[in-house]
């Protein structure tokens, strides 16, 4: 049997035995002598007894192991024309201090911090540094509008928000300032206090008593020590699209998440101590949470920080000058990035112009790794390009080659094996499993391995209903597709409503819920679209309301301005078609998985439940056209 084989069985004979050799890379203050609680399915708690700190095990076990001296984190931002190196034992000053103001303005174990901020080191200390007094920290994503921000506060309930004055966005200098406080305004939870991280490029009006200056309260502030919490404590909330406009509160436990990912950076990602991660993705996404900020420091390797883009700041060189500079092993970021480079260098011309030797993996994930994308990268960078599936639940990977552990042969399109824990099966509608080669939905059977989301915030119903109702005994990934007779996955895409634009997680039902509150519009669809950059956009379809005489054009604009006033310009829906009817099933379904199809060229087989043929032929051409 191989090592990878040996590794995966005893993982699903034995969770237990193999996630306690596991827990052993963390430091405890009371080690677990209970691995898994299943006393309560299905909900089931890893290291139930265990305490720890994830912060300590991130920044200060290194500094007490002699580690003080290594670069911990390297921020890199060619849109200020910064880089600043923090060691570990900079670092450690830094969170210690920072948890000082937090705990200075009353936030204590289990309250909530919103962290609304740029890539920037200060949101990885603001994070940190909940961490180490066992607060709850919920990093909000730059691109997302005041309404969404305001969602956010008002499920999280945070005692203190922790933002910046801008973020730049390639040469534009985008101001958070008056998002927050619209945010702020329109939600019904208000924080106490804001601490605002005042930046050059755009400078922001602080408001009295509520508003601290960063650097200000960091002067006045006392270091403070790290905090013994339990293992099934929240270090986290991360919000993410479901299928409605709430976004679901994905919760992230303190240790079953430290054990995973420390567990990760051997295995999956093969990168250990003194040598250097970077993950190019942001600190408001899942990517940016696991694998910019904790799992490369929980092993005590030097992560890098970049604010800017794969392309245009300055060049799609960009991301080799970084790898060349710092000496990245371990390249991390979305497939979209590569097309963006390839689009604008397709011969790869700029890569030859850095040292690339200490470059030795490149991984991707976010969204479906294109096979052409894969040999493109392949072969420019001559090392592993490693297609590997995961999401936001789950935290780390459900499906890799593990470069650590024992690589694979490849097979193009595929992410490859089912990673340890993760038992994987494919299944029908009935929940009864397909054979190799057939679709269908992609589950894990219960209990799902340590680092998965325990729950949703302070909502067991909707967990249960979202993701553990349709198969019982299994975890609905949400995502469909197939394995082949060697087992390997094959990730086809969403089952739901769920799109993936240049990786960037977004909802089509969301945006429906913001077209239809337009008052000119009677009804419409929202469907993800190929596009050869982003993977996928989406597009909108309207029907007016009878009577409505506004020009269509006029409306297309508002609801294209809606959207990003809503939502936020990461949405980037940017057509919206009004038509005369959408075509739907006799029960009155729209039809949107065939409209998605005849968008992307398929040829798409009429549904024998169409109620009316006409209005998908009409609607044809508009669908076709780019
Ligand atoms: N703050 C504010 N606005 C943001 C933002 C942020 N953090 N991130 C994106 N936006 C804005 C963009 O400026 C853009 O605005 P515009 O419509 O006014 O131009 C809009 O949201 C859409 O952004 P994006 O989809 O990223 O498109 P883009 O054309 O700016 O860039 C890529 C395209 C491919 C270069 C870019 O998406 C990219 O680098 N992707 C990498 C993937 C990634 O990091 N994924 C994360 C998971 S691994
Ligand atoms: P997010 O929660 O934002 O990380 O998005 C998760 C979703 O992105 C998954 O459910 C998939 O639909 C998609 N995804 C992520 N990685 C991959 C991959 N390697 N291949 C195919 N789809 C992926």
């Amino acid at each position: 049997m191989s090592r990878y084989a040996q590794e995966f069985a005893r993982s699903l004979a034995d969770p237990e035995g193999f996630w306690a050799d596991a827990a052993k890379n963390i430091d405890w203050y009371r080690p677990p002598s209970v691995v898994l609680d299943d006393s309560n399915p299905p909900f089931y708690r890893w290291f139930p007894d265990g305490t720890l700190n994830t912060c300590f095990n991130a920044v200060d076990r290194h500094v007490r192991d002699g580690r003080g001296e290594q670069a911990a984190l390297i921020y890199d931002s060619p849109v200020t024309g910064t880089q600043r190196t923090y060691t570990y034992g900079a670092l450690l000053e830094a969170v210690a201090r920072f948890a000082g103001v937090l705990r200075g303005l009353g936030v204590d174990k289990g309250d909530r911090v919103i962290v609304y901020l740029p890539m920037i080191p200060e949101a990885l200390i603001a994070m940190l540094a909940c961490a180490r007094i066992g607060a709850v920290h919920s990093v909000v994503f730059g691109g997302f509008a005041a309404p969404e921000l305001a969602t956010r506060i008002d499920d999280a309930t945070p005692k203190v928000i922790v933002s910046a004055s801008c973020g730049i966005e390639g040469s534009r200098v985008i101001e958070y300032k008056p998002i927050l406080d619209r945010a702020i305004e329109l939600a019904a939870h208000k924080p106490e206090h804001c601490v605002i991280r005042q930046r050059p490029q755009a400078v922001a009006e602080l408001t009295g008593g509520r508003d601290l200056d960063w650097e200000s309260a960091v002067a006045g502030a006392a270091a403070v020590d790290c905090v013994p919490v339990a293992a099934t404590d929240p270090l986290y909330i991360l919000y993410t699209s479901g299928t409605t406009a709430k976004p679901k509160g994905v919760v992230r436990d303190n240790g079953g998440h430290a054990v995973a990912l420390r567990w990760s950076m051997d295995n999956v990602y093969d990168t250990r101590a003194g040598e250097v991660f970077w993950a190019a993705s942001d600190v408001g996404w899942v990517v940016g949470h696991s694998y910019i900020v904790y799992a490369p420091l929980l092993a005590g390797c030097t992560t890098v920080l970049y604010e800017g883009k794969p392309v245009g700041t300055p060049d799609a060189g960009a991301f080799w000058r970084v790898v060349a500079e710092h000496g990245v092993k371990t390249l991390f970021t979305a497939p979209t990035a590569f097309r963006a480079i390839k689009k604008e260098d397709p011969a790869g011309e700029l890569a030859q112009r850095y040292d690339l030797s200490d470059f030795r993996y490149l991984f991707l994930a976010g969204e479906r790794l294109d096979p052409e994308t894969y040999r493109w990268a392949s072969e420019l960078l001559g090392i592993p390009v490693i297609d590997h599936w995961w999401q936001t639940e789950t935290g780390w990977a459900i499906v890799a080659d593990l470069m650590g552990l024992e690589p694979m042969p490849t097979k193009a399109g595929s992410p490859t094996m089912p990673v340890p824990g993760f038992d994987v099966r494919i299944v029908d509608a009935g929940g009864t499993e397909v054979k190799p080669g057939d679709t269908g939905d992609i589950v894990v059977r219960l209990p799902l391995p340590p680092g998965c989301l325990p729950t949703l915030w302070q909502d067991d119903e909707r967990f249960v209903a979202s993701y553990l109702a349709a198969h019982p005994g299994y975890y609905t990934t949400g995502d469909g597709g197939y394995r082949d007779g060697d087992g390997y996955v094959f990730v086809m895409g969403r089952i739901d409503d769920v799109i993936n634009v240049a990786g960037h997680r977004l909802s089509t039902g969301q945006m429906e819920e913001v077209l239809a509150s337009h008052p000119a519009v009677a009804e419409c669809a929202v469907i993800g679209v190929h596009d050869d950059t982003k993977g996928q956009v989406p597009r909108g379809f309207v029907v007016l309301k009878a009577g409505e005489s506004a020009a269509h054009s006029e409306v297309s604009a508002e609801l294209v301005q809606l959207i990003r006033d809503r939502i936020g310009a990461v949405a980037a829906l940017r057509r919206v078609d009004v038509v005369t009817a959408l075509p739907k099933t006799r029960s009155g379904k729209i039809l949107r998985k065939t409209m998605r199809g005849i968008a992307d060229g398929r040829d798409e087989a009429v549904p024998s439940t169409i109620e009316d043929p006409a209005v998908l032929d009409a609607l044809r051409p508009v669908l076709g056209r780019d």
